[in-house]
């Protein structure tokens, strides 16, 4: 008789965003009338820009040619992206990566559950709490976790570092040693960050003690203040100690479209044995590529073209933000992130929790959030706006909450 992987029976629950679904499919029904605004889930909603059309219609067309169509993509990805992304996204930031270096994917948060699974199933890991749910969900599911323990929302095997209001957001080193750090800065949830001296720290740290640093830079596009690092390997000894996650989605409105990167610097070891080789071993034979197409699209995110587009696309959410960050402020909300990130960070007045805040919002100003609690447990107390909607959107949502 087969046996499943019972470790899928230990995940709590529905995942966050399918209970707000449902929470919000309910209301509709009962309210036929109202009209929702999203602001929950971190999903663009600004069309792919002219570039990358230009290049996914380019790119087509060389499918239908036999002279140049493309079938399987090389195991770390075409190299005219890869190039593009060595160059553009570090070296011209001064960080030493090569393209041989790179592995394009379909995502960040594919490599993000599945990096795990190069490492021993007996490493600990540490994430900040809140945290974005994919790394905790994907160690649950290898069975290095523990037992979770539905009081606290916890699990026995996994080091949490609270990042809260009183720590300015900012994870402390923890006190018990872990194999596996996961970062994430700018953040999600909080729309915080921290600087490069706080991140040399940590590399430091990691070094130190022979931890690897997962560093997820999916929201790297929207950093604009300059002591901010844009990636990891800024930082001075990163390359023997962190791997870096890339999305296109959140830059680049790739969300529908799929494309990402993993960077496994060679310097990376455990003894003999570099984390390149384990990565390109499981890469080349668990992943068949991101399409031809789309990894031409993402070039064309590396143009100048391209890069004056979207740094259009991105004011345009993060005029969002400062639009969600001041009217809250104005309506004497306490509010964080939204200046490097395109989510905001409130805390729930009136000692609401997170989920009551979330009925209250939806029922009052029928706009839709995501709770603090749901990111973890030094979430409760909080909730995130995100900056993803249209503007007129963003512009009524808040108009709707200053009159609460
Ligand atoms: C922190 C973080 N990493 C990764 C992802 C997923 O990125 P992708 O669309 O490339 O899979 C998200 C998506 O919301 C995210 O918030």
């Amino acid at each position: 008789m087969f046996k499943i992987n019972d470790n899928y029976l230990k995940l709590p629950g529905s995942y966050l965003f399918s209970t707000i679904a449902k929470k919000v499919a309910a209301f509709s029904e009962a309210h036929p009338d109202a009209s929702i605004i999203r602001l929950g889930i971190g999903d663009v909603t600004q069309p792919l820009a002219p570039v990358i059309i230009d290049a996914l219609h380019k790119a087509v067309d060389e499918m239908g040619h036999a002279e140049t169509f493309h079938g399987y993509a090389p195991d770390l990805g075409y190299e005219f992206l890869r190039n593009a992304i060595a160059k553009n996204d570090y070296q011209d930031r001064g960080c030493d990566i090569r393209p041989d270096e790179i592995f394009v994917s379909d995502g960040a948060k594919c490599d993000s559950s599945n990096i795990q699974e190069i490492f021993s199933v007996d490493n600990k890991i540490a994430v900040c709490d809140p945290v974005y749910p994919v790394y905790v969900d994907s160690n649950v599911m290898a069975g290095r976790t523990g037992t979770y323990d539905p009081a606290a929302e916890t699990w026995s095997n996994v080091i949490y570092m609270p990042c809260t209001a009183e720590n300015n957001f900012t994870p402390e080193l923890p006190k018990e040693t872990p194999d596996l750090i996961y970062l994430c800065f700018p953040n999600n949830p909080t729309g915080t960050t921290i600087t490069k001296d706080q991140l040399q720290v940590w590399v430091d740290y990691a070094n130190r003690v022979g931890a690897v640093i997962i560093y997820d830079a999916a929201y790297e596009a929207y950093i604009s203040e300059e002591n901010v690092p844009h990636s990891v390997y800024e930082c001075q000894g990163a390359r023997t100690c962190a791997i870096e996650l890339h999305s296109f989605s959140k830059n680049a409105g790739f969300t529908g479209t799929r494309l990402g990167y993993t960077v496994v610097p060679k310097d990376l070891k455990c003894g003999e044995v570099a984390l390149h080789s384990l990565w390109a071993r499981r890469h080349g034979t668990k992943y068949n590529g991101a399409p031809y197409i789309i990894q031409r699209a993402g070039e064309a995110v590396y143009s100048e073209e391209g890069k004056k587009q979207l740094k259009k696309q991105v004011a345009y959410y993060m005029n969002n933000a400062r639009i969600i960050y001041e009217g809250l402020k104005e309506s004497g909300y306490t509010v964080f992130g939204g200046v490097n990130a395109p989510y905001i960070w409130l805390k729930t007045p009136d000692h609401m929790d997170s989920w009551q805040f979330f009925d209250y919002l939806l029922e009052k100003a029928n706009v839709v959030g995501t709770p603090g609690s749901g990111f973890g447990p030094s979430g409760e107390g909080y909730f995130r706006l995100t900056a993803f909607g249209s503007c007129e959107n963003t512009k009524a949502a808040i108009e709707r909450i200053k009159k609460l």
